[in-house]
């Protein structure tokens, strides 16, 4: 028989990875409020890249560890509505790990002297201002994107609870069923 719930490993990444992403989205929007140059400004966006760093190991293990344990089947429903929910799914991943890999890019391009998870960002290549800003156009643009994503898929989530009344949300809530 196939399984009925997440693992509480693989729920505890779900919903961790719901916070961690909110806080990457409000560390970078915040340090609009701060004039360039000043070091609140300069944290903000620290711990946006710590966050993300962070997103990525997150990310690859939950995909490890999605392998090793196995995920339950989608509810029945048709089959165009598997097929958007597994592409949604798959654009999610391909951007939790697109995401960071694009932003430590674009610090390794500026040659910027920071560090992200405690890994140097500086002096890996030689620094190429224009490249960098290519890749940071192209991680904002992602990161818009991926908004749109994450509504889409949360409130098709939502419309699966409460209007299908089936067991999607309930696959991944802690109390389970
Ligand atoms: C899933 C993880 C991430 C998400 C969702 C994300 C999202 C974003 C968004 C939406 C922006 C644009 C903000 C704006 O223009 O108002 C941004 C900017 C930026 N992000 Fe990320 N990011 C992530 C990970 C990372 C990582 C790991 C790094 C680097 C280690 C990084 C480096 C940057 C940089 C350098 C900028 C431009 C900041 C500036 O010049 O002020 N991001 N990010
Ligand atoms: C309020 C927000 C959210 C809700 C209600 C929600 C709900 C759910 C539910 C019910 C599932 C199970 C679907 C199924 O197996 O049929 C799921 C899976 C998934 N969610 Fe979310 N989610 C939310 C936010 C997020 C965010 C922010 C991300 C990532 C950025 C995310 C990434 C994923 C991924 C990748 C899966 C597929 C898991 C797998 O089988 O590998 N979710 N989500």
């Amino acid at each position: 028989m196939s399984k009925q719930h997440y693992s509480t490993t693989l729920k505890a990444i779900h919903w961790g990875t719901l916070l961690l992403v909110i806080a990457a989205f409000l560390s970078i929007e915040f340090r609009e409020f701060y004039e360039k140059g000043t070091e609140t400004r300069e944290l903000f966006k620290f711990v946006h890249f710590q966050i993300g760093g962070l997103l990525l190991l997150l990310t690859i293990a939950r995909l490890v560890i999605r392998k090793v344990q196995g995920v339950p089947d989608m509810v029945s429903m048709p089959k165009w509505q598997t097929a958007v929910a597994h592409g949604v799914h798959i654009a999610l991943y391909a951007c939790l790990i697109a995401m960071p890999i694009l932003g430590v890019l674009t610090l390794v391009f500026a040659g910027k002297d920071t560090t992200v998870l405690g890994m140097e960002m500086q002096g890996w290549v030689a620094a190429n201002k224009d490249f960098a800003h290519d890749l940071e156009e192209i991680h904002e643009s992602i990161g818009e994107a991926f908004m749109w994503i994450i509504f889409l898929h949360a409130a098709g989530a939502l419309v699966h609870h409460f209007v299908q009344k089936d067991d999607t949300l309930v696959k991944m809530k802690f109390s389970g069923r």
